[in-house]
C-alpha cells in the first residue's frame, strides 16, 4: 500500500478499531484450533470475543496451519481486512536453537550471530511469524538477575555489535521484510539490566550520563541498523517506569535517536503503572502510556479498556492515538501483510525449513565456537581410547536448549551420554547426583563407575528452570550436591572434567580446586552434545572468550572489567587495610571479561604504538605480534583496550574498543594491528557533551581483558 492509502485506512476506521490495532494478546485466546504448540500465555485475564476480534497483534504462537487459521479467521471478522501482526520470543532459534545469547557473545563474531539469526528469521517465517522480540541488547552485570542469559554480557560496545547483527540477520536489508525475514523488537529500553540486587523487575537508578554512556549504544546500534520495534522496560528510569517515561520514549528515542518505528511495552507493563505507584487506574496508566509514546500495550487491558472514553472526554489527543495506529499499519505494511496476509507460509514449506539438517550443522559449530575452556591442567583433549566415566546430573539430560526455546523439541535433543557413545570406545555413565538433591543411591552407583575408569568426566550445572525471566538467585553457587560429587571424583584421584552447562555466571570458587579442566557449555542448544564432544576429544580447539566475568563469590557482585577507577585502587599484591578492596577474596573475578583458553598457546610481543602523541586527526595505529606457541592450530581473539588516564570525570579502568579473531598454526606469527580513532576517546561528559579529554590514554592489546601494566603502552592526545 502506499501511505496515502494507509492514510486512507486510517481516517476509515473506527475507534475501536483504532485501539484494537494497539493490544496484543497472547496466542491462547485465538486458537480453539488442536495444536501442541506452546503459548507463552502467563496471566489470565477476561478477554471477550469483541476484543479479540479488534485486536491487531498476536503473542507467542507459531506453526504455519496454526497461525493461518488464526488470520483466516480474523479476517473474515475484521470490517476492514487488517490482518493481525505474529509476534513472538525467537530469541536463539526457533526450532533449530542455538546457544543462549550469553553463550553466542562468547563467540566474539557478530557475523556469526548475523547468519544464525538468517536462519532464525527463515524458519520462524515459515512457521507463520512476522517478529521476533530480539534482539535484548541490556548491559548486565549482576549474574544473580536470572536474564543475564538473554544479554551478550558486560561491554556495551560488544552488545552493540551483536545487538547490530541480530537485527541485520532477522531483517535482512532494507525497509521492506523479505518474506524469509522477520521484523526485529530491540528491548527492553532501557537499561533493565540494572535490576537492583538482581532481583527482577526491581528498581534501577542511574544517572542520565551513566544511561548514555554505558546503556544507550546497544540499543542505538539496533536502532541504527533500522531495527523495527522498540519493546520498553519494566523498570524505572530517572524514577518514572520506563513504559511511562515521556523523556525516555517521546524525548529521547523519538526525537533525538529519531525512532519513528514501533514501540511495545513489555508483557502486561501499562497495568502494572498501578502497582508501580505512578498510576491510579487502568484509564490513567493508559493516558500516561500512550502519552509517553507506547503504540502496542502488550498483554495488558488498559488501552483496551479506557483509550476511547478518554479520546471522548478529550483527556487524550486524537493525534496521539492515530500516530500509533497509523505506525502499527505501516509495519503491517512493510511485512507485505496486505497484499499477502500469510507471506506465502503453506506447511510443506514449513516442513522443508523448520530444522533443516543444515542449520542443525551451523548450530553445532556455532555451539563449538560459544564454549569456553575455563581451565585445563593439562588433562584435556581426551583421546578415543580413554576408558572415561561421564558422570552428573547433565550426563543424560535433554534440558540442553535454555530458556526461550520455546519452539525448540528437547525431546530430539542429543544428550551428552549419547555424544559420548557415537565418539569415545570405552565409555561408562552414571547420574550420580540430580541437579538439586542429593541421593544416597546415585552417589554409591558413581563412585563404582569412578572405579573403573581413567578419566571423569562430571558434567554438572544448573536447568533452565533456575535462569530467565522471574529467576534471580540470592546466591550462585552449584548446588552442595554437585560440589559433593566434585570432591568424590577429585578424591578417586583420576582427572576429574568438569563439562558446566548453565545460563549465567556462577561462582565456581568451591568447584575450582576439585576440577583439573572446566569447560563452560552454557544451555547449547539443539546440538551442543555433540559441540561438547568435539571440544572435549580435541576435534575442535576451544576459541570461545567470556563476555561477563564469573564473579568469586556472590557477595563480589557485581563485578565488571569496565568499572570506575576509585581514590583508592588497590596496589598489586597489596593486603593493605585502607584500600578499596574485600579483606577475605582478591578483587578480581575468578574468570574475567575476555578470557578463554585454547588447546594451543599464545604469546604477544613487540606491542607497538605509530606515535606517542596524537592530535586526533586520521588513525593512530597500535601493532603486536602474536604467535602460536603450542603444537596445534588455533583461534585468538586480540583485544584492544584503552583508559582514558584523566578525564573530566572518572573513567572506567579501560573499556574494550576493538578485537580481531585470528587462526594461527603451530609457531606462526602475525602481526596484528588496529586503527585507534578519535571516536575511541570521546565520551559523555557531565554536562553531557560527547567529547574527547586532552592528555594521556593507556593502550592494552592481550587475549584477555586481564594485561600487565608493563606490556601497555601509553600516547598523549594534543589538541592543537
Ligand atoms: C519479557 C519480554 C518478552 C515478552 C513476550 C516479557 O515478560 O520481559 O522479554 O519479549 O514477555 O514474551
Amino acid at each position: 500500500m502506499t501511505e496515502e492509502q494507509l492514510q486512507a485506512l486510517l481516517q476509515e476506521m473506527t475507534t475501536a478499531e483504532k485501539v484494537g490495532q494497539l493490544t496484543q494478546f497472547a496466542g491462547a485466546f485465538y486458537s480453539e484450533q488442536e495444536d501442541s504448540t506452546p503459548v507463552t500465555g502467563r496471566i489470565e485475564f477476561p478477554v471477550d470475543e469483541e476484543m479479540i476480534k479488534q485486536s491487531g497483534s498476536v503473542l507467542g504462537v507459531a506453526g504455519a496451519t496454526k497461525l493461518a487459521a488464526i488470520q483466516r479467521e480474523h479476517l473474515k471478522k475484521s470490517r476492514l481486512g487488517v490482518p493481525l501482526l505474529f509476534m513472538a520470543d525467537v530469541i536463539n532459534g526457533y526450532e533449530t536453537i542455538f546457544p543462549i545469547p550469553l553463550g553466542l557473545g562468547a563467540t566474539w563474531e557478530p557475523d556469526l550471530i548475523e547468519k544464525l539469526q538468517t536462519i532464525s528469521a527463515k524458519e520462524a517465517a515459515s512457521a507463520g511469524l512476522h517478529i521476533s522480540f530480539a534482539p535484548m541488547a541490556d548491559l548486565v552485570r549482576d549474574p544473580r538477575w536470572g536474564r543475564v542469559m538473554e544479554s551478550t554480557g558486560e561491554d556495551p560496545f560488544l552488545n552493540g555489535l551483536f545487538a547490530a547483527a541480530t537485527v541485520r540477520g532477522l531483517q535482512g536489508e532494507g525497509s521492506l521484510i523479505a518474506k524469509d525475514r522477520v521484523g526485529a523488537c530491540v528491548k527492553h529500553f532501557a537499561a533493565y539490566g540494572l535490576a537492583e540486587g538482581g532481583r527482577d523487575y526491581n528498581t534501577v537508578d542511574l544517572s542520565e550520563r551513566e544511561l548514555r554512556d554505558k546503556h544507550l549504544p546497544a540499543y542505538e546500534a539496533a536502532l541504527d541498523a533500522g531495527v523495527k520495534l522498540v519493546m520498553t522496560a519494566f523498570n524505572t528510569v530517572h524514577s518514572i517506569p520506563a513504559t511511562a517515561n515521556s523523556a525516555l520514549l517521546r524525548d529521547l528515542l523519538r526525537g533525538e535517536l529519531q525512532f519513528d518505528g514501533v514501540i511495545i511495552s513489555d508483557f502486561g507493563a501499562v497495568q502494572e503503572l498501578i502497582p508501580h505507584g505512578v498510576a491510579e487506574n487502568e484509564a490513567e496508566a493508559a493516558k500516561k502510556a500512550l502519552e509517553a509514546g507506547v503504540d502496542i500495550d502488550m498483554m495488558s487491558l488498559a488501552y483496551t479498556h479506557s483509550l476511547a472514553a478518554l479520546l471522548d472526554k478529550h483527556a487524550i489527543d486524537s493525534a496521539l492515538l492515530d500516530e500509533a495506529v497509523l505506525r502499527v499499519l505501516q509495519l503491517k505494511n512493510e511485512l507485505g501483510l496486505f497484499e499477502d496476509p500469510y507471506r506465502g507460509v503453506s506447511p510443506q514449506k514449513e516442513q522443508a525449513i523448520v530444522g533443516h539438517p543444515s542449520h542443525h550443522a551451523f548450530a553445532q559449530t556455532v555451539a563449538e565456537k560459544s564454549m569456553v575452556l575455563l581451565k585445563n591442567d593439562n588433562v584435556l583433549p581426551l583421546t578415543k581410547e580413554t576408558t572415561v566415566a561421564l558422570i552428573g546430573p547433565y550426563a543424560d539430560n535433554q534440558d540442553l536448549l535454555g530458556e526461550w526455546s520455546i519452539f525448540g523439541k528437547p525431546d530430539q535433543t542429543t544428550t551428552l551420554k549419547q555424544a559420548f557413545q557415537g565418539h569415545f570406545a570405552h565409555a561408562m555413565y552414571a547420574t550420580g547426583s540430580h541437579l538439586y538433591e542429593r541421593d544416597e543411591a546415585l552417589l554409591t552407583e558413581a563412585t563404582m563407575v569412578m572405579e573403573q575408569a581413567d578419566c571423569l568426566v562430571l558434567a554438572l550445572g544448573e536447568g533452565k528452570d533456575r535462569s530467565g525471566e522471574g529467576r534471580s538467585r540470592s546466591s550462585i553457587t552449584l548446588a552442595p550436591c554437585q560440589i559433593e560429587l566434585a570432591r568424590l571424583a577429585k578424591e578417586t584421584g583420576k582427572p576429574v572434567i568438569v563439562a558446566l552447562f548453565n545460563a549465567r555466571p556462577l561462582d565456581l570458587t568451591e568447584l575450582e580446586p576439585y576440577a583439573d579442566a572446566i569447560l563452560e557449555c552454557w544451555h547449547p542448544g539443539s546440538e551442543g552434545a555433540q559441540a561438547a564432544v568435539a571440544l572435549l576429544s580435541g576435534e575442535v580447539n576451544p576459541s570461545g572468550k567470556l563476555t561477563m566475568s564469573f564473579p568469586r563469590a556472590t557477595g563480589q557482585i557485581p563485578v565488571y572489567y569496565n568499572a570506575y577507577q576509585t581514590g583508592r585502587p588497590l596496589p598489586p599484591g597489596s593486603n593493605e587495610r585502607f584500600f578499596s578492596r574485600y579483606i577475605d577474596i582478591p578483587n578480581e573475578p575468578l574468570y574475567p571479561f575476555g578470557y578463554g583458553l585454547s588447546y594451543t598457546s599464545f604469546s604477544y610481543s613487540n606491542r607497538s604504538l605509530s606515535a606517542v602523541e596524537w592530535d586526533g586527526s586520521a588513525s593512530l595505529t597500535v601493532s603486536v605480534d602474536v604467535t602460536n606457541t603450542g603444537k596445534i592450530d588455533g583461534v585468538e581473539t586480540v583485544q584492544l583496550y584503552i583508559q582514558d588516564l584523566v578525564g573530566e570525570v572518572v573513567r572506567p579502568v579501560k573499556e574494550l574498543k576493538s578485537f580481531q579473531k585470528i587462526t594461527l598454526s603451530p609457531g606462526e606469527t602475525r602481526t596484528i594491528t588496529f586503527e585507534i580513532t578519535h571516536d575511541m576517546l570521546q565520551y559523555y561528559h557531565s554536562d553531557l557533551t560527547y567529547a574527547s579529554d586532552s592528555g594521556q590514554f593507556r593502550v592494552y592489546v592481550n587475549g584477555s581483558s586481564v594485561c600487565e601494566q608493563e606490556n601497555t603502552l601509553t600516547f598523549s592526545l594534543v589538541k592543537s
